[in-house]
This record gives C-alpha cells, sequence and structure tokens, in this order.
C-alpha cells in the first residue's frame, strides 16, 4: 500500500512543505529565455499557486536569464513566512539563449548574488548545485570544488541549505561528506526511472526528490497507457502522472512547471487522487517497459 495521503507535508529545509510545488521555468519566454509573452498571466499563476496551497516554488537566476527571479518577487514579495524559494546555480546564458555550464567557484558565487539580487532578499533557502553532467542526466565525475564551494556561502549566511541537481548517487554521497543535503533534483517520472534506486536510498534519509520534468518536460509524456489509465478513473493523463510520482514515495516533492492557469488548476487537483493498487501496478509497468525497450534498467 501507498503511505501517500493528500493531506500530508514532508519537511523542507526545516519547513513542512506540501507535496505539490510549482515550478517556475516555464514562465520565462520561449526556450526559457526573455520575458513572457503575457507578464500579466505569468504573475496571475504565481499568486493563484500561493493562494491555492503551494509553499514550495523552484526557480533559477538562469530562466530567463534573470526573468522568472523577478516575476517572483513581483508576485510574491514580501514572502509569506512558510513559502521555501529553491534556486540553482551552475550556469548561465548565452546571448542566443544557449546554456553555460558555470561551475567554478567564483560562477557559484555569482550565481548566488544573482538570485539573492533578483529575489529581493538577505538569503536563499535552497541553492541546488546544478551539475552539468549529459545535460538532462547526471555523469560520474567529482563535486567536491562546487559543493565546498556551496558550503563557503553557507558559512557566510548567504546560503540557508544546499541541495544537488542532476547528480549520481556517488555524487550524493561525496557531497553529503562535505556539506548536509536538504533535497536532490533529477530527471524522473512515471516513464523515466533509472533514478529509482536513489529515491530509495534518499527517502530512507529523510532527504527529498524532487523530480524535475515530472510531466516529461519540453515535450509532455505520451503513453496511450498512461492515457487509458487515465481514462479509467477520470482524470487527465498529467494528472495521473503526477498523482503516480505522489504515490511513489513520500520524500517526493513536486514542482510541475506551467504558464497557464488551467494546467496549474488541473495540476493541483492531482494531489486530491488516490490511485488503487491496482492502478499503480499498471502504470509501474509503464516506466518498467520502457526503461527495458531503452536498455536503461
Ligand atoms: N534541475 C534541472 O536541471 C531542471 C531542468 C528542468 C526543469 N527544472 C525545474 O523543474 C520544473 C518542472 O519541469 P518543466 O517545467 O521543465 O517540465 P514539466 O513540469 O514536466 O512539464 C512542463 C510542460 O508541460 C506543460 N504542462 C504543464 N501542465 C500541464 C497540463 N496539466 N496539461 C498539459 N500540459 C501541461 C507545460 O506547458 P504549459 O505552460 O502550456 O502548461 C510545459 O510545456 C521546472 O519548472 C523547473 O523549475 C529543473
Amino acid at each position: 500500500m501507498s503511505t501517500f495521503t493528500p493531506a500530508g507535508t514532508f519537511k523542507l529545509a526545516g519547513h513542512p512543505v506540501q507535496h505539490m510545488g510549482y515550478g517556475a521555468m516555464q514562465l520565462a519566454g520561449p526556450g526559457v529565455f526573455g520575458p513572457p509573452k503575457d507578464r500579466d498571466a505569468a504573475i496571475a499563476v504565481l499568486r493563484e499557486a500561493v493562494a491555492s496551497g503551494v509553499n514550495h516554488i523552484d526557480t533559477s537566476d538562469f530562466y530567463g536569464p534573470h526573468i522568472t527571479n523577478q516575476l517572483i518577487r513581483e508576485a510574491l514579495h514580501p514572502y509569506p513566512d512558510e513559502l521555501v524559494i529553491v534556486t540553482k546555480v551552475g550556469a548561465i546564458r548565452g546571448d542566443d539563449g544557449s546554456w553555460i555550464a558555470a561551475l567554478e567557484p567564483e560562477d557559484l558565487k555569482r550565481g548566488v548574488h544573482d538570485n539573492l539580487r533578483n529575489l529581493g532578499v538577505d538569503a536563499l533557502d535552497v541553492v541546488n548545485v546544478r551539475i552539468m553532467g549529459n545535460i538532462h542526466s547526471p555523469a560520474e565525475g567529482s563535486i567536491e570544488k562546487q559543493v565546498t564551494a556551496l558550503a563557503e556561502l553557507q558559512r557566510e549566511g548567504l546560503v540557508r541549505h544546499i541541495g544537488l541537481s542532476n547528480v549520481t548517487r556517488a555524487q550524493v554521497a561525496e557531497a553529503q561528506r562535505i556539506a548536509a543535503i536538504v533535497c536532490v533534483q533529477n530527471h524522473y517520472n512515471v516513464v523515466q526511472r533509472e533514478d529509482d534506486p536513489l529515491v530509495d536510498e534518499l527517502a530512507a534519509k529523510g532527504i527529498a526528490y524532487v523530480p524535475f520534468f515530472p510531466l516529461g518536460g519540453f515535450t509532455p509524456i505520451q503513453s496511450s497507457a498512461l492515457s487509458k489509465v487515465a481514462q479509467t478513473i477520470g482524470a487527465t493523463p498529467m494528472q495521473v502522472a503526477l498523482a503516480w510520482l505522489l504515490h511513489r514515495s513520500p520524500n517526493i516533492l513536486l514542482i510541475p512547471g506551467t504558464s497557464s492557469l488551467e494546467h496549474l488548476r488541473e495540476n493541483m487537483q492531482a494531489a486530491q487522487l488516490t490511485l488503487p493498487d491496482a492502478v499503480r501496478a499498471e502504470l509501474d509497468a509503464i516506466g518498467r517497459v520502457n526503461g527495458e525497450a531503452n536498455g536503461e534498467h
């Protein structure tokens, strides 16, 4: 049986956060570059998310760049005490919108200061060190230099808690020898299951696992099995994909991204869905079939 209860919370950075959070990346312009088409709509999405109970927002100063953080500030500052804003450092944007790794200690320091300035805060709740790896999947290699740099910024009081993004199990272990790690943000969803062992490992340690691309990212998940299940239980495929994640493990915190009020409302409702065990078993099989087909497991 799943241990998931819609009303439950999980402790992140000392705060009990709702399992359903919000990812702000989709609020920037096309390709996560430049301003949104409709600034008022972006502000409305952020305000409604928080009004609906979201108290965990994921962002980065390299979304836009700067745009997403500036929107969050305009929509929500002064921030409610219970709101945890998680940001990330480790990249900058080229003039053409390209993503450029920026993982030297001075880059990370600059990234932290950019986030502080654009979010309008004196200290950041949580900063994820975003490792480049193979872009959307991790690659082995020491991250000691990066975690040490973040730990120094934490000692200076600019960063309250440290998280990791796009990392392997070995990198999580390495980072934990240097600093306390409160969350890991990697690519994971009902069809992308390579992190199954890491999800369980972090759950046992009480560390949050925050899947990026929970709906499949820029091209949302398309699966006939997912659509069939959704139809059977009277929900949308995206709601079922989110509900599956919520049932997967109690340490999973969701940050689905949307620029649309309609999608935000749809996604929020997913936290109320209860998936019977038989339905969960059908959904579990989607990932296994996909993983086997891709040779991923
Ligand atoms: N650490 C990292 O490297 C990393 C990488 C990527 C993302 N992230 C974070 O993770 C968050 C989530 O990832 P994501 O936003 O890229 O991907 P996602 O949440 O998997 O999917 C977002 C896409 O799904 C669409 N969508 C959202 N709700 C929908 C619904 N109910 N029905 C149909 N389509 C829907 C969105 O379009 P609409 O705007 O039209 O709704 C958008 O195209 C981001 O916002 C960001 O904060 C982190």
